[in-house]
């Protein structure tokens, strides 16, 4: 195992900053002086205990929000939600169903804004249980919809998702680059009941409804706490470290060339805060990534350093595993005033030095598994 004082350094990358140093503490007052507008706002995120939600609601109750968090606290074992710490960032959690119609309507009736972030995040888990999928990506989108169409709520965002554009088909340029207007095939249960959300959102918060909402499409979101679910195989960065760390080969599916956005989990927070006071927002759809597109392969490279003894190993493509795209973010330059500022390289960095100092991080299942 490698010591912490003896690992890489991060390559030198434009444009990046560490929320660690000068100018990482600049860029996050700045977005928490834009954010001021949520002073003493009542805020409602949904899902807020999952690792997107818990770095949000740690985000607005820095902005100095009354945040509440509302979860159902079970998508991980309990030692992970523990890590994600939605508990120790000093906003109330309520642990409930969003499909409880007195929990989320007694929830939205003080609230100011709400973001919508609850799902059943897990597309091979939605494939295998279309039913959980179901009811807690619709049946559950339409409660928090209704209770926020009947509420004084300002503005509800709801959190999307890039799978709703489908498979990538790459061309002679490179990978497919994804704009928010173009034609949608979403190709899983969990892209359809995103896609399902998309549409609802803008048809129960018309204008007449007096709450506006705003869409933010998230890419593949990564960043330190983030561990697999049980039975996953998402979530490509934790995936591959972990096994590294474990001693055990990266598995290339196809040779690793397939690939993805990847956006980190700070990033993503500031930019589905701004999505809750940007004006220009109101009923719009942003894609929420960093416009860069990284391979599996490229992935595995940045992580192998840490780990001395590592190896990849290609194995084949499983059926239906995406070529992948990347964002255009174009839009959200303009309408957020956001773009990410955390590199893969560095951002990978901060998770394998996570990864090193929090031994119980690793799953147990996981641990079994690669055993
Ligand atoms: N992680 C990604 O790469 C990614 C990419 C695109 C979109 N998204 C979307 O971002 C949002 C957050 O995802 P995440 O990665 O933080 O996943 P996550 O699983 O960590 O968080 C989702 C949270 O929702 C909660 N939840 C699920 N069903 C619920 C219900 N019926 N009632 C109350 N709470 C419920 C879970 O307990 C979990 O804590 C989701 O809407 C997801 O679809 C994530």
């Amino acid at each position: 195992m490698p010591e912490l004082s003896n690992l890489p350094t991060v390559p030198n990358v434009p444009n990046v900053t560490n929320v660690t140093n000068g100018a990482g503490t600049v860029a996050e007052e700045t977005i928490l002086s834009r954010l001021a507008k949520l002073r003493d706002a009542v805020v409602v995120v949904t899902g807020g205990g999952g690792l997107v939600g818990s770095r949000l609601v740690a985000l607005l109750h820095r902005a100095g929000a009354h945040v509440t968090a509302l979860d159902r606290m079970d998508a991980y074992p309990e030692a992970a939600h523990e890590l994600f710490g939605v508990a120790k960032t000093g906003a109330r959690l309520v642990v409930g169903d969003i499909r409880d119609r007195a929990v989320v309507g007694g929830l939205l009736k003080d609230a100011d804004y709400v973001v919508h972030a609850a799902a059943y995040a897990d597309v091979a888990a939605c494939t295998r249980h279309p039913d959980i999928a179901f009811r807690a990506n619709v049946e559950g989108t339409q409660v928090v919809l209704e209770q926020a169409a009947a509420s004084r709520v300002r503005r509800l965002v709801l959190v999307s998702s890039a799978s709703v554009y489908g498979d990538g088909v790459p061309d002679a340029e490179g990978p497919q680059r994804f704009l928010e207007d173009q034609s949608l095939f979403p190709l899983s249960v969990y892209a359809n009941s995103k896609l399902w959300a998309e549409h609802q959102t803008r048809l129960m918060l018309a204008a007449s409804s007096g709450t506006e909402y705003a869409v933010v499409r998230y890419f593949s979101v990564y960043g330190d706490p983030q561990i697999p679910k049980p039975g996953s195989h998402s979530w490509m960065v934790p995936w591959l470290a972990i096994h590294a760390r474990l001693g055990k080969p990266m598995h290339l599916n196809g040779g690793g060339v397939q690939v993805r956005d990847l956006v980190h989990v700070d990033d993503v927070a500031e930019a589905t805060a701004l999505a809750l006071i940007e004006e220009q927002m109101a009923e719009r759809t942003v894609n929420v990534g960093t416009g860069v597109p990284t391979s599996v392969r490229e992935v595995a490279e940045l992580i192998a350093p840490y780990f001395p003894e590592s190896r990849c190993v290609t194995t084949p493509r499983p059926e239906g595993d995406p070529l992948g795209g990347y964002a255009c973010v174009e839009r959200a330059r303009e309408l957020l005033r956001w773009q990410a500022r955390i590199s893969v390289p560095e951002g990978v960095d901060r998770y394998v030095r996570w990864l090193l100092a929090t031994p119980h991080a690793v799953p147990r299942w996981l641990a079994e598994a690669a055993a």
